[in-house]
């Protein structure tokens, strides 16, 4: 594989010509006139919610192509957020570098504070919750499912959006319900899970498995629907591929799980400030996350 070195580490944009609205774990937000967002996505990675203190080369450019080929597949089933234009004619000439191939222009929209999570497999604290109760997130399943077993259907498990610096909380369908009303949630639910079935059904052909992802919506000022934020990442699924895929066993992934097996070594209490990633730690991650723009949507990193 070919990794590209022409583009220097982001660890934080730092954009004078546009008024900065805030910084998400990955992505640095800024204002487009009223109406309209910059997102730049850095090369910071966060693992257990904490955000590494070295940037992951090329990162944010290939969750930016990730997300740009999805939102694209996707877009017969819900609107997106994307408007198309391009990044660079939004800020001033000399920062151009920092926006080139891992910026967008969005609309701005109300976000719903509801993440929509989809599962097709068992993984992760869905297992875990599973051999405590036999369902995850109050979504009864069949006994004797083992781990990383395939749901007979893939369940919809939603989460409190966490205010910054907080972990996202699982709800019931119930409590999303109440929070943000039966008819949002029943669109969000069905589309969620359509949006999940047909990139599954893709990566399927392209030898991985969407073991579960994370989706988030948000509202215009007409109250019309959008798909926003990332879709279908490497940081927002899991990703699994096929070919070592064994019901019973913890699949390896292409996810961030090759740092998060690192830290499980360390001796640290998952909160700031993260131990320091060695430089060969780094340098796999950073090779995952390519790996996986290439093996789900046959390109090269742009
Ligand atoms: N079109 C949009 N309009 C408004 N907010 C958005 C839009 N797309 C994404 N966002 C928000 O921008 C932030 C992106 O930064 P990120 O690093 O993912 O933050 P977080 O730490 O909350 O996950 C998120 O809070 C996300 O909800
Ligand atoms: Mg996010």
């Amino acid at each position: 594989m070919t990794m590209s070195t022409s583009h220097s580490p982001l660890y934080e944009s730092t954009l004078k010509s546009l008024p900065l609205l805030g910084r998400g774990k990955v992505r640095d937000n800024y204002a487009v006139g009223t109406d309209k967002l910059l997102i730049v996505t850095t090369d910071r990675l966060s693992a257990f919610d904490v955000i590494m203190g070295e940037p992951i080369p090329n990162k944010g450019r290939v969750l930016n192509q990730m997300a740009d080929f999805w939102f694209a597949k996707l877009s017969h089933i819900v609107p997106n957020h994307n408007t198309g234009i391009d990044p660079a004619t939004v800020v001033a000439a000399d920062e151009a570098d920092q926006v080139k191939g891992r910026a967008v222009v969005v609309k701005r929209l109300e976000p719903i504070l509801v993440e929509a999570v989809v599962r097709g497999y068992l993984a992760g604290s869905g297992w875990k919750d599973y051999q405590a109760t036999a369902s995850v997130c109050g979504v009864q399943l069949p006994p004797g499912l083992k781990n990383a077993e395939k749901l007979p259907e893939p369940i919809f498990t939603p989460a409190a959006k966490a205010e910054m610096g907080h972990h996202d909380e699982n709800i019931t369908y119930d409590e999303m319900e109440r929070r943000i009303g039966t008819e949002l949630s029943a669109t969000i639910r069905a589309i969620s899970i359509k949006l999940y079935k047909e990139a599954a059904e893709y990566a399927a052909t392209r030898g991985i498995i969407i073991a579960d992802t994370k989706f988030e919506f948000g509202l215009d000022t007409r109250g019309e629907l959008f798909l926003m934020d990332e879709v279908l990442t490497a940081d927002s699924s899991r990703f699994w591929p096929a070919d070592g895929y064994q019901v019973g066993t913890n699949p390896p992934s292409f996810d961030k799980q090759f740092v998060r097996d690192w830290l499980e070594t360390q001796s640290w209490g998952k909160t700031p400030p993260a131990p320091k990633l060695p430089d060969d730690v780094i340098a796999k991650t950073a090779e995952k996350y390519e790996e996986a723009l290439q093996r789900l949507t046959g390109q090269s990193l742009a």
